[in-house]
């Protein structure tokens, strides 16, 4: 019998801090009216001094399997997407594994930048339907704010921290239906933290525009792929980068405003985290029924690309 990867559940962190555009506004010459008409971030959740990515991503995953009735052993395998781990070495899926008192799985990190989590949810799938792994735990966790420069506005008012998990178990009905992933190297300098500054620097415009292009032909891409329409989606779960990106992915596809779950406004872009973020966001509120179409969607530095459809 043909298995599938199913998430039966989902959790997640967000630091108790929280800075507005008005504080950034104390902070470099920006506006809130500015941020929020470019960006449609309002505000933004800070991870404080002590606070890593390991920490946020126990937190998230506590949740998730809290959620899903499993314990830390019956996880077989742990993924953490991220490009802020709190160490070079052991990875943060390993410290994390420490962490959860798990010694049953194998686990590692992965980093895509913002696409992070759509390649982990890729990789969990493929070893799932496999055979090799039964429950896998699946994190994107960002402590982000460490790489910004806080006195340059172009990225200082963009990004926040936060984490979110998802666990993902076999099963013999879908589940994941589908996975695509790309990557493009040329673009490597438009967004990029080079080692001697350790600061993120990005060419904001041009982003935009490949960021748009890029994801409104994936999501066609990804629904041909599969022989569905438009119609069929229930939810896009997109990556949160920009309302004005994500808006205008949607425009592209002709995919009405109410099928989107939109975080960005109060959590920024948080990276690897954003998706699993808004996933559990749309599960505490109750927005996402059994059986809906999901069609997540990322994009990232690299570039990198991704997206996931799947049966909830
Ligand atoms: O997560 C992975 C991918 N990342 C993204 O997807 C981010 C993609 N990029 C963006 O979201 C947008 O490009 C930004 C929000 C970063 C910028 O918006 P934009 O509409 O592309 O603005 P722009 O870069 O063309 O800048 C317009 C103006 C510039 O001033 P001049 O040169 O026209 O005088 C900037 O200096 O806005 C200025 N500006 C600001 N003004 C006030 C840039 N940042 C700020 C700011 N406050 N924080």
């Amino acid at each position: 019998m043909q298995k599938y990867s199913r998430i039966i559940s989902t959790g997640s962190y967000l630091p108790q801090k929280i800075l507005t555009n008005k504080d950034l506004e104390n902070m470099v010459d920006t506006s809130h009216e500015w941020i929020i008409e470019r960006t449609g971030i309002e505000s933004r959740h800070i991870a404080s001094e002590c606070e890593s990515s390991v920490d946020m991503a126990y937190n998230a995953s506590l949740i998730a399997m809290k959620n899903a009735g499993l314990n830390s052993n019956d996880i077989d395998m742990i993924v953490v997407a991220t490009t802020t781990p709190e160490r070079k070495f052991p990875s943060t899926a390993v410290l994390l594994q420490n962490r959860l008192k798990n010694n049953s799985a194998f686990a590692f990190d992965l980093n895509a930048a913002c696409t992070g989590f759509i390649y982990a949810l890729d990789v969990a799938d493929t070893y799932i339907k496999n055979e090799v792994v039964n429950n896998v735990l699946v994190v994107g966790t960002e402590k982000i704010t460490s790489l910004l420069d806080w006195s340059d506005r172009n990225t200082c008012v963009l990004f926040g921290d936060g984490a979110g998990a998802a666990l993902l178990s076999s099963s013999e009905i879908p589940g994941i239906i589908s996975n695509t992933i790309g990557s493009d190297g040329t673009y490597k300098d438009l967004l990029t933290v080079n080692t001697d500054r350790e600061v993120i620097e990005m060419s904001g415009n041009d982003v935009f525009k490949i960021a748009v292009n890029t994801m409104g032909k994936l999501a066609s891409e990804t629904l041909a792929k599969n022989n569905m329409t438009v119609e069929s989606i229930d939810w896009l779960i997109p990556h949160q980068a920009n309302s004005r990106i994500i808006n205008a992915v949607a425009r592209k596809i002709n995919l009405p405003e109410e099928k989107i779950i939109m975080t960005v406004k109060t959590h920024g872009n948080t990276s690897a985290a954003s998706i699993p973020l808004a996933l559990d966001h749309a599960n505490s509120n109750n927005l996402i029924k059994k059986n809906d179409i999901i069609m997540f969607e990322a994009f990232g530095a690299g570039f990198t690309w991704g997206s996931t459809l799947l049966k909830y």
